[in-house]
């Protein structure tokens, strides 16, 4: 009997070992070229994932980057997420595979992520139902992003949250971050705010959801894996009992959004959110509604608070940009009154805060690479990228990259006065590319250029101990930013 097992489980090893490496002695279109330089690693499955994933301060490449780069060029071969790879930290090639979604690459996350987000999330579906699925996502963030109320709620949030550190020293700012976008997308998706008692059911799932998201895929009942499971079949019911009241108000809009049939309901009253609009896409099924609510959620939310926690962080050491942000917000609050709310004109005309933003999104890189999968055999310049293998495009290494960007390791939105959008497509991808790119930018963009259009006139703050951006790979400040924070009324 010991005999038999010890045979299994050699057999097993030995199965392991041949299954890590025989996409190496299988390549069919050696014609098209070699396969870049690089290494499998010795573990069979794992290959190089646990080097891969260890944390590093997002503002820098991480040791595992830089080894293998300086060894093996910017393009080189691994074995990650059970898989063989290609990583690409070279601008042009991170371009042809953003720019060839669907013809040569497709979005390709790890299985255990389409367990958490749902089969037809639009992080993970592709071909057709991806593209239905964003045209919806492109319309909604068009019609919204610049809408009176979206944007009224969006500053209304601001002064509740700094209002409410009017009396502290101290504030944990990843918290108040977090508080602030996922009302104002709770608000903006499902029109609830922040008292109503689904928010908190749904705030407590979907921090439930998050964790899980990120941690061992393991399904076991209690594991956060399987809790993030739950948690996502729990949002779900609670996005379709919001669906039915909807329903059952019998608020229709035609396709202008603009007539309100029911004839009891006051039309000013009429919401203006997501999910009022997806109700009249007939686009979609149900549950893609219902997936897409989450998708915009989870989008929104946890980014877009990392975003405002690295636009904090880097300006309490640059003395020089919290200036020049204080009087471009100081000339636009004087050509309104006192209370007078901000709009779409006020925010065209924040250009130093953009700078200040995609210096934020350059040197914090919230998204390190994103997920895809080669569709064919494809040679780029002299490698050969074979069929069927993971393809990593690494977005931080280009934007950490000295040959692209002069001093990358300093903070100075000013790089960003001189830029052409035409120049900054290949060398600047926060947001992804291509077909993929992601959807809520802009609404990411004007929540902290609001939020920080009241914080520097109302605020000077410091940053307590030496807090900083660590990629697990993705983004956390170890210590949640603690600020020391001081408050002056101008
Ligand atoms: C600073 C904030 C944000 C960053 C850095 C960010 C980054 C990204 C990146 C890199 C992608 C591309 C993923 C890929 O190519 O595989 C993406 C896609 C996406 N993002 Fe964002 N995002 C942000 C904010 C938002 C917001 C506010 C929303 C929604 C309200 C959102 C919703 C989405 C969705 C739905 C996709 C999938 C798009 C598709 O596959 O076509 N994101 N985001």
């Amino acid at each position: 009997m010991g005999v038999f097992l010890m045979v299994i489980f050699v057999g097993f090893v030995l199965g392991l070992i041949l299954n890590h490496f025989l996409p190496l002695l299988f390549l069919k279109n050696k014609k098209l070229g070699a396969l870049p330089r690089g290494s499998f690693g010795y573990l069979p499955l794992l290959g190089e994932t646990l080097a891969f994933l260890n944390p590093h301060p997002s503002t820098n490449i991480g040791s595992f980057l830089q080894e293998h780069c300086s060894r093996y060029g910017k393009v080189f071969k691994s074995h990650l997420f059970f898989s063989p790879t290609i990583v690409s930290c070279d601008q042009e090639l991170n371009y042809f595979i953003l720019q060839n979604e669907d013809k040569l690459f497709e979005c390709s996350y790890p299985k255990p992520i389409h367990g958490v987000l749902g089969k037809i999330s639009m992080l993970v579906v592709v071909g057709d139902t991806h593209k239905r699925l964003r045209n919806v996502a492109l319309s909604l963030v068009s019609t919204i992003k610049s809408k009176h109320e979206f944007l009224t709620y969006i500053e209304k949030t601001t002064l509740q949250i700094l209002d409410s550190w009017k009396d502290k020293k101290q504030v944990i700012f990843c918290q108040e971050a977090r508080k602030f976008t996922f009302n104002v997308i709770v608000k903006q998706v499902l029109g609830l705010t922040p008292e109503e008692p689904q928010t908190v059911r749904i705030l407590e799932d979907f921090l439930t959801f998050m964790r899980g998201l990120i941690s061992f895929p393991l399904y076991i009942p209690g594991t956060p894996y399987a809790n993030a499971v739950k948690a996502r079949i729990r949002i779900s019911s609670s996005v379709k009992q919001i669906i039915k009241e909807r329903r059952r108000n019998n608020i229709i809009f035609n396709n202008n959004y603009n007539i309100c049939e029911n004839k009891n309901i006051n039309p000013q009253k009429k919401e203006s959110d997501f999910l009022e609009i997806l109700l009249g896409v007939d686009t979609l099924s149900e549950d893609e509604k219902v997936s897409f609510v989450l998708d915009a959620l989870l989008g929104g939310y946890e980014t877009t608070s990392i975003l405002m926690a690295m636009v904090v962080h880097f300006l309490a050491k640059s003395p020089t940009a919290f200036e020049q942000l204080k009087v471009e917000h100081a000339s636009i609050r004087s050509k309104k009154n006192k209370d007078e709310s901000l709009n779409w004109e006020d925010y065209k005309m924040m250009a130093f805060t953009q700078n200040v933003i995609n210096e934020a999104l350059r040197y914090g890189n919230i998204v390190k690479f994103v997920h895809r999968k080669a569709l064919k055999d494809i040679k780029f310049k002299d490698y050969l990228i074979p069929a069927g293998w993971k393809v990593l495009p690494i977005l931080s290494t280009v934007h950490l990259d000295p040959s692209i960007h002069s001093s990358p390791l300093e903070f100075h939105p000013w790089r960003w006065e001189t830029q052409r959008q035409d120049q900054t497509s290949k060398k600047f991808t926060p947001f992804g590319g291509g077909s993929r790119c992601c959807p809520g930018s802009e609404l990411a963009r004007v929540e902290v250029a609001f939020f920080l259009h009241h914080l520097v006139q109302n605020f000077r703050w410091s940053v307590e101990g030496d807090d900083q951006p660590i990629a697990y790979p993705y983004v956390e400040f170890e210590r949640g930013l603690v600020l020391n924070v001081e408050h002056f009324a101008l």
